[in-house]
């Protein structure tokens, strides 16, 4: 799917990361994305789930990497630390304050000349065009699960748990942050990838 393989697609050619952030790394698609690229990169994986660090721990286990069972609020972000950082799937679980301050913290962990690379859906529950998305996205999951079942599941989880924001409003919050240079590599309805340097 093009909003995973967009992590490692649209890098700039020269771009050589030492050190790696996933934050939010889950069963590490991302992670799995980036390593043949980078093998020998140090990665940090940080996820509030004991249960998705012990999957990635079973899986990346020829490799550096730093395994953080901790929410993004309790993560010391250190300063300059990173060339690159990623999130797949993961900020839309924060809400507008705290998507805030993981920018401002995303920007002052990056070293200088460091890349921000993001996969997310980015509308929020308020935008005109949210029941339309909701009802293309229903199509899509009961099409492939036909019960209904999964899409209930989904829209329970969805209703608790998930507060996407309107890319817009993200990236206004993302230059204040310090970010320049932001791109949008792909962008299908509000689901969106987007990069942007230190
Ligand atoms: C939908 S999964 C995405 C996993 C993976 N990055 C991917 O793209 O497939 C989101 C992950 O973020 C983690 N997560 C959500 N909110 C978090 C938070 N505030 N702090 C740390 N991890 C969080 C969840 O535990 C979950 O594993």
């Amino acid at each position: 799917m093009q909003l995973i393989s967009s992590f490692a697609k649209y890098l700039p050619d020269n771009f050589n990361p030492q050190a790696i952030l996933d934050l939010g790394s889950g069963n590490g698609n991302i992670t799995a994305q980036l390593i043949p690229y980078f093998p020998n990169a140090t990665f940090t994986l940080i996820d509030a789930s004991a249960e998705m660090i012990d999957l990635c721990c079973n899986q990346f286990n020829d490799y550096d990497i730093v395994y953080v069972n901790k929410y993004f609020k309790d993560f010391l972000f250190k300063k300059e630390s990173y060339d690159l950082i990623v999130a797949g799937f993961s900020l839309h679980h924060c809400d507008e304050n705290e998507k805030q301050s993981i920018f401002n913290s995303i920007n002052n962990s990056l070293k200088k000349g460091g890349i921000f690379s993001y996969s997310d859906l980015m509308i929020s529950k308020t935008n005109p065009d949210h029941p339309m998305l909701l009802e293309k996205w229903k199509e899509f999951v009961n099409t492939n699960f036909s019960d209904g079942e999964k899409w209930t599941w989904l829209m329970e989880h969805y209703e608790t748990f998930d507060k996407p924001t309107d890319y817009l409003v993200q990236l206004e919050w993302m230059r204040n942050a310090g970010f320049k240079n932001i791109q949008i590599h792909f962008k299908e309805e509000y689901w969106v990838h987007l990069q942007a340097e230190k």
